[in-house]
């Protein structure tokens, strides 16, 4: 990979570490099923290196990565480790199932993390580093190393650890802006710095790590590459610690939009970047605000008379790349009631839906039969929501089968509902604070959990009065969330389910078979992640 990559250079490698640094993020927790779900669109979309998780850090995480280990057909998988053998060793038992791994190991070396996170001496950090790097080597040739918190360590020191790092066999080095404080003209000059002062520069790539507290994160990875970086660290949608990390899709459309500035190619099928931040939008329960660059629903939308009169005369005017690059579609009428099974099996290849079951297929099928009887028009983006809500219901254990509300002004809001909960049918009826605060009272009732409801959030997968609507809810119990999602015409029956949802993954996490009659729900692992690392 290395050799290949040299070779051409100006090629940039796209390291993603959205189920990494972007799962960090308070909240954004993602299932297993999500996970893999995620590294097939990855995979597709031309992403070199994946990191999938950080396995010492939970058994949830290193399940993922064994698990996306595995079906990975082109990206190579990365798991992050600290200076530790327990780490490293953990990071190799996860990633022994690929044919090909990297281990991606760090330390910090700026004076303050040293002196009060570590409490190390530089001395001791370097000796870290050798032993770790040169034990990482012992699984494979692909070993990334860090400086965490590179872009406040003294440089000199950043070029001696570079330097010790590359002799010990790192083929890549990351210069993490960790707390996001640097700005391009002194990230380049650091870039520069090493490539001028490390001896051994040239056997490695250099990469960039870059976050986004002062909104900063994008502007510095691209100076990095400009300065010479080949690996860009990125995650979609921009998500990550704190205010997030470099996006993936922006760095990637600057260089393919700017060439004469950023003469750079990636492997990246830019066409599936809006399926990307879609699947991982849903997955995190992370909307994506309506102006984000790139994947954002008013990205390429124009409003104003004067834009529109532009465009229609010639699109240059208002438009420096085409939505079509990013796999926007025109919103089109797709089908109608009439359409067939085949036709609809035909609609979801052409939306990018491949490898899902005939199960899944037949019971979306039966829902879009459904929503044609109900909806004049249907769009491209209903039938993504039918797909992706039953990909959603899979596993249920608990599902709804029947719901009516009662609400409006006067009368106290009420919900008379009907659960299958592990194949028992139960009813309940509930008066709320709000029709969904009763919905979610009988789901109390009939399921006794105690969570913290932390997110309920509505959105219209169109435009109408007869939209459908996406719920998306997020619940917490013991450090642990699950995001729970559901589509319907039907705001509050779409609250249900999406309820419902987050509870049934919280259920699987869990990792219990049994009713809460017969077990607790007290969470059994403790796998509360390592997080602020
Ligand atoms: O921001 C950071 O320093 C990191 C490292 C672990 C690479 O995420
Ligand atoms: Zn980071």
């Amino acid at each position: 990979m290395h050799i290949q990559y040299m070779s051409d250079k100006n090629r940039v490698v796209i390291f993603d570490t959205t189920m990494r640094d972007g799962e960090q993020s308070p909240g954004a927790s993602m299932s297993l099923e999500e996970k893999i779900q995620i590294s097939r669109i990855f995979d597709e979309l031309g992403i070199d290196v994946i990191e999938a998780g950080f396995p010492i850090a939970s058994p949830g995480d290193f399940e993922a990565v064994t698990a996306i280990s595995k079906i990975l057909k082109n990206s190579i998988p990365a798991g992050l480790s600290r200076h530790t053998k327990k780490d490293i060793d953990a990071c190799y038992e996860s990633l022994k199932g690929a044919k090909r791994f990297r281990i991606h190991t760090f330390i910090s070396t700026s004076a303050l993390h040293m002196k009060h996170k570590l409490n190390k001496t530089p001395e001791e950090v370097t000796e870290s580093i050798k032993e770790h790097v040169t034990y990482a080597r012992k699984f494979t040739d692909d070993v990334e190393w860090s400086c965490e918190d590179g872009t406040r360590t003294d440089i000199d020191f950043m070029c001696k650890t570079v330097e010790l790092a590359i002799k010990c066999g790192a083929k890549t080095i990351n210069i993490p802006d960790t707390v996001g404080y640097t700005v391009p003209s002194e990230y380049t000059k650091i870039i520069k710095t090493l490539f001028n002062k490390v001896p051994n520069i040239d056997k490695a790539i250099l990469s960039t790590h870059t976050h986004n507290d002062l909104g900063l994160a994008v502007a510095n990875s691209l100076a990095g590459v400009s300065a010479g970086a080949r690996q860009v660290e990125c995650t979609i949608n921009g998500i990550g610690e704190r205010a997030g990390n470099a996006a993936l899709e922006e760095i990637v459309m600057a260089m393919k939009t700017r060439p004469d500035l950023m003469p750079f190619s990636t492997g990246i099928n830019t066409k599936l970047l809006s399926k990307a931040s879609k699947v991982v939008s849903n997955a995190t329960g992370f909307p994506v605000q309506f102006n984000k660059a790139i994947v954002g629903k008013n990205a390429f939308a124009h409003e104003s008379g004067i834009h529109q009169d532009g465009m229609l005369k010639n699109r240059n005017t208002y438009e420096i790349m085409t939505p079509e690059s990013v796999g926007v579609k025109k919103t089109s009428l797709v089908m109608g009631k009439h359409s067939g099974r085949h036709a609809f099996k035909d609609k979801l290849g052409d939306l990018g839906y491949s490898g899902i079951t005939d199960d899944v297929i037949q019971t979306a099928f039966g829902k879009f039969k459904i929503l044609a009887d109900k909806k004049k028009h249907i769009y491209d983006e209903d039938i993504a929501a039918l797909v992706d809500d039953s990909l959603i219901k899979e596993e249920n254990v608990i599902k709804l089968k029947s719901l009516k509300v009662f609400a409006g002004t006067g009368e106290p809001q009420k919900a008379d509902m009907t659960l299958e909960v592990y194949g028992d049918m139960k009813k309940a009826s509930e008066i709320g604070d709000g029709p969904v605060d009763a919905i979610f009272k009988c789901i109390k009732k009939l399921y006794p959990h105690d969570v913290n409801l932390q997110l309920y959030q509505v959105h219209a997968v169109t435009e109408g009065t007869d939209a459908q609507a996406t719920v998306s809810v997020r619940i917490e119990e013991k450090g642990k969330t699950t995001v729970g999602q559901a589509a319907d015409t039907d705001t509050l029956v779409a609250s249900a389910n999406a309820y419902l949802n987050a509870l049934n993954k919280m259920i699987i996490k869990r990792k219990k078979t049994a009713p809460p009659s017969s077990s607790s729900l007290t969470s059994s692992q403790g796998e509360q992640k390592m997080k602020g690392i």
